[in-house]
């Protein structure tokens, strides 16, 4: 057998560092976005780059996403908000109770939007069908996931937005000043979380 000093360095190299960001309870570090083919946008690109929630969430869809390395979970959402909030770029996904990816981001301080291409739009029709808790989503749809700022975001992705976990607030039926919504969408009582994220950076195709 040849052994090679470069590659056995290497891969000695990775395990150290595995090893530390594990026992930190820390995230591996970050794919190399750009090798992957992702720019990242300066605070003020993304502020420029026009992006229209109305179409990127409502009409083709995200996946939210949490977790790290070791262990991660993602949905498909098609409600939410992008906006301005404490003077900052920011984001809203809500999130119902039963979601497996709840608890990860309710255990996270990070959480990714992830948005494709149509030609994956079979892949967020699965992960916005089955639950985490049941398949596993990586094998069954092919979706690649990358270590990204804290969070965990996808190889395939066509922008990445990574949000700071800023505010949680579950919603109540007291709240509700429209009660038809109530009827009309919460007829098991299972009231969506709200998550407003800080949004700390995009990365495009
Ligand atoms: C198009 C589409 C949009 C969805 N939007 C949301 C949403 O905004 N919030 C939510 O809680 N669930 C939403 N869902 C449902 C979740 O994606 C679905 O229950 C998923 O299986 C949850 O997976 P998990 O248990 O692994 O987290 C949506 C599903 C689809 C297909």
């Amino acid at each position: 057998m040849v052994i090679n000093p470069l590659e056995n360095w290497e891969n000695l190299r990775y395990n150290i560092y595995e090893n530390y960001y594990r026992k930190a309870g820390m995230n591996m570090a970050n794919a190399n976005m750009e090798a992957l083919g992702f720019k990242k946008l300066t605070t003020e690109e993304i502020e420029a780059a026009g992006f229209n929630p109305f179409k990127m969430i409502g009409k083709d869809w995200m996946l939210v996403t949490a977790g790290d390395e070791s262990s991660w979970n993602t949905m498909t959402a098609s409600w939410g908000f992008m906006g301005i909030i404490w003077g900052k770029p920011a984001v809203m996904a809500v999130i119902r109770p039963q979601r497996y990816t709840k608890e990860f981001i309710d255990n996270s301080d990070y959480f990714t939007l992830s948005f494709f291409d149509e030609d994956m739009r079979s892949a967020l029709l699965y992960c916005g069908k089955y639950s985490g808790r049941d398949v596993d989503k990586e094998k069954e749809t092919g979706l690649k996931p990358i270590c990204i700022d804290g969070s965990v975001s996808f190889e395939q992705a066509k922008t990445v937005v990574v949000c700071k976990k800023a505010y949680a607030q579950d919603m109540s039926e007291d709240c509700f000043a429209d009660k038809g919504a109530v009827s009309a969408w919460y007829p098991d009582n299972d009231y969506h979380t709200s998550y407003i994220g800080e949004i700390v950076s995009v990365y495009v195709k």
